[in-house]
């Protein structure tokens, strides 16, 4: 018994968040044999949904693809890379475009009244005729989510790997409606091999700018 609340201690204590991002490394060969269960995935929507978002708009929306004639269709739209019907888990994330406009109270129901009625008012002016606008900021809230997804996974033992795919073929696949937009695929399960060393890091003086370029 002791031994259980030991282990169990160490679980929840043992992965910060800094060993989350060091360990995430992108999967391409996943174990085909290993299931996720219903309660894990709600476990990392729950963590993703908690994510920033442009007005606290939460544009992200995934695709949970799970019929095996779907991933088959949706592994030749991401050019037959086999994480697509490898992984235990395969998300389509995307975004729902003009999620500012849909009854935006509930993004505030919490907030004070007048925060709430600034809120909304200022994204409906600032949104409305900026349709490059409305694409980035859900582009930007999607991104996010989806690596809060990744760092979550790897907290819950899991790996992953973001992907690219032809959004055309699989906009069609998923139904996507007119006014949403796909952001990236995720797959999510447990790695076959070590991964590979990471293959070439910029430094920290190629990336920080001070003051402007
Ligand atoms: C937007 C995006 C698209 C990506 N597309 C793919 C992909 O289609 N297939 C793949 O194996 N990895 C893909 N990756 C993963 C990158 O190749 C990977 O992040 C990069 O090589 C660094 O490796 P690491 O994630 O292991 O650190 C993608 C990553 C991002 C952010």
């Amino acid at each position: 018994m002791v031994i259980l609340c030991v282990y169990l201690l160490l679980k929840v204590v043992v992965v910060k968040v800094s060993d989350a991002i060091k360990n995430r490394r992108s999967v391409n060969a996943f174990d085909p044999s290993y299931q996720v269960t219903a309660a894990e995935v709600h476990e990392l929507i729950e963590a993703a949904n908690l994510s920033p978002s442009a007005f606290n708009a939460q544009h992200w929306r995934f695709v949970w693809l799970q019929d095996k004639d779907l991933l088959e269709q949706a592994k030749a739209a991401a050019w037959y890379q086999p994480q697509v019907t490898d992984a235990s888990l395969v998300l389509l994330v995307c975004l729902d475009v003009k999620a500012w406009q849909k009854e935006p109270q509930r993004y505030w129901v919490n907030a004070p009244k007048d925060v709430a009625d600034s809120m909304i008012s200022n994204s409906q002016q600032i949104y409305a005729n900026n349709a490059q606008l409305q694409r980035d900021e859900g582009m930007r809230s999607a991104s996010m989510a989806s690596m809060a997804l990744m760092l979550k996974a790897q907290e819950m033992g899991l790996d992953s790997c973001a992907m690219a795919c032809d959004e055309q073929k699989m906009a069609e696949l998923v139904k996507l409606p007119d006014d949403h937009a796909i952001c990236m695929l995720l797959a999510i399960g447990k790695r076959m091999d070590a991964p590979y060393p990471r293959p070439g890091l910029v430094t920290v003086d190629d990336v920080l700018l001070e003051n402007s370029f």
